[in-house]
């Protein structure tokens, strides 16, 4: 099985550090292949470069549309040996290919389908979750689709929000959960274990 995974970014690239992490300590089998930021100033390019893997800017020229701009990202991961495109922390709607589908994961950070689409991402939606007066957030890694954050979910890890909660404590101990839930549904992916079937993503043994 092909262990290449092709990581997208657009900012600290934390998400990155972390599966770097689980790559030494023999938790995740994964080769990271090329890292692809939308923004030239992203550290998580600086990440990938300490880690000797290749970095590129792919950003969108002014007023690109967004099957051009997303033909330019997967015609450069069609040169490379990769089995899965993973979004870490991009903040660039795509247009998923026909070859691509169930070949791109996200991880968002609430518990979808509530708190997702077009504006919902880090700070946004952990203080979204407070404003409803919602108990509980948590991750959600799924694959994604051409429907902003709505396609078949692999994972979701829960946690309690607490009376004292702000937006940075509750993205926190959220973050602390992908931590977990990502580097885990890579390896499933990676592994053939994950079978896609309409909105349900089921485990084969
Ligand atoms: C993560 O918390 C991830 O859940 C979030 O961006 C952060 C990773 O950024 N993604 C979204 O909000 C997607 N809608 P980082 O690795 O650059 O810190």
């Amino acid at each position: 099985m092909n262990r290449g995974i092709a990581i997208l970014l657009s900012g600290s690239g934390r998400t990155l550090e972390n599966l770097f992490e689980n790559i030494q300590a023999g938790h995740l089998h994964a080769s990271v292949e090329i890292v692809i930021s939308s923004n030239p100033a992203a550290y998580g390019l600086e990440r990938a470069r300490r880690h000797n893997v290749r970095a590129e800017v792919v950003a969108p020229a002014p007023g690109e549309p967004v099957v051009t701009y997303s033909n330019r990202i997967f015609d450069l991961i069609d040169s490379l040996p990769c089995n899965l495109v993973v979004l870490a922390g991009f903040m660039r709607i795509l247009e998923i290919p026909d070859r691509y589908l169930g070949r791109v994961m996200n991880i968002h950070p609430a518990l979808l389908p509530a708190f997702g689409g077009r504006g919902m991402f880090g700070h946004n939606v952990h203080q979204a979750v407070i404003d409803s007066g919602a108990r509980a957030s948590g991750c959600t890694v799924h694959y994604v689709t051409n429907d902003v954050d709505a396609g078949p979910i692999v994972e979701q890890r829960v946690i309690g929000v607490r009376d004292d909660d702000d937006a940075d404590a509750l993205a926190q101990r959220v973050f602390e959960q992908e931590k977990l839930a990502y580097p885990r549904s890579i390896q499933l992916h990676l592994d053939g274990k994950l079978q896609i079937h309409g909105r349900r993503v089921l485990r084969l043994p």
